[in-house]
């Protein structure tokens, strides 16, 4: 399984950036993931590259305009066909693990970085297929949420972590936070690692893990483990989001 990700922005230089190191650096050398910047002003129509124009009806801002959008959607999917579109917007839909695991199974998607006061709604009506928030603020532009959705989906690629690093065992804990973890000294500043991670007995263990998952989640994220209790594991294990 191999994933190939275009990035229309306007600030092709960003990328791979961050993604080249770790886990997605790996994944890109081990040719799982290929990353290609494509920038947005080269499809302009003017000598300026101008990609942005005045909103219809006033207000504040500019919006990414037509032309350079659907000419350079269009060129890349002539290349990748049956690409999926995906626009970093903050009005999209909230991202989430679910969405990332949707994601991770197509071979060929289109990221688009959405920037200025927003994007012509002419655009997401005829070519986008996902528009997608990281969260509820706003960032400058969507390059960094674009970051951020490849690595939560290049994670996902089969052969993309090792075996130590396996995402399978998240997917068995349903909703629930991770418990806290404690690695060597046994005594660090007076500070000690709980007695029962260093008893052996891995029936405990784990059984204690449970519950100091389940209490941080209580106390930290009520409305998830309302979730967490209220579906059958089944489906809280297949369609976590
Ligand atoms: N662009 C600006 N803010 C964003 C967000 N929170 N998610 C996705 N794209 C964005």
């Amino acid at each position: 399984m191999k994933l190939h990700i275009d990035v229309l922005t306007l600030f092709p230089e960003l990328f791979p950036g961050p993604l080249a190191a770790s886990i997605t650096g790996r994944a890109m050398s081990r040719g799982l993931l290929e990353i290609d910047p494509v920038n947005l002003r080269d499809f302009s129509h003017d000598e300026r590259g101008t990609v942005d124009d005045k909103p219809y009806g006033g207000g504040p801002g500019m919006l990414m305009k037509v032309e350079p959008l659907f000419e350079a959607t269009d060129f890349l999917k002539a290349r990748s066909p049956g690409a999926k579109v995906v626009l970093t917007t903050p009005r999209g839909r909230l991202f989430s693990q679910k969405l990332a695991r949707e994601l991770v199974g197509e071979e060929r998607l289109i990221v688009v970085c959405g920037h200025y006061e927003g994007v012509d709604q002419r655009y997401i009506d005829s070519r986008v297929d996902y528009e997608v928030s990281i969260g509820d603020y706003v960032l400058t532009n969507g390059n960094l949420p674009a970051m951020v959705m490849i690595d939560a989906i290049a994670r996902l690629l089969p052969g993309a972590l090792g075996c130590e690093e396996s995402s399978e065992d998240e997917s068995h804990t349903g909703w629930l936070l991770e418990y806290p973890q404690y690695t060597r000294p046994e005594e660090y500043e007076g500070l000690k690692v709980p007695e029962i991670l260093l008893s052996g007995d891995h029936g405990k263990i784990a059984a204690w893990r449970r519950q100091e998952a389940e209490w941080l989640t209580m106390r930290r994220r009520p409305e998830l483990y309302a979730r967490h209790r209220a579906w059958p594991r089944e489906i809280k294990d297949v369609n976590k989001d």
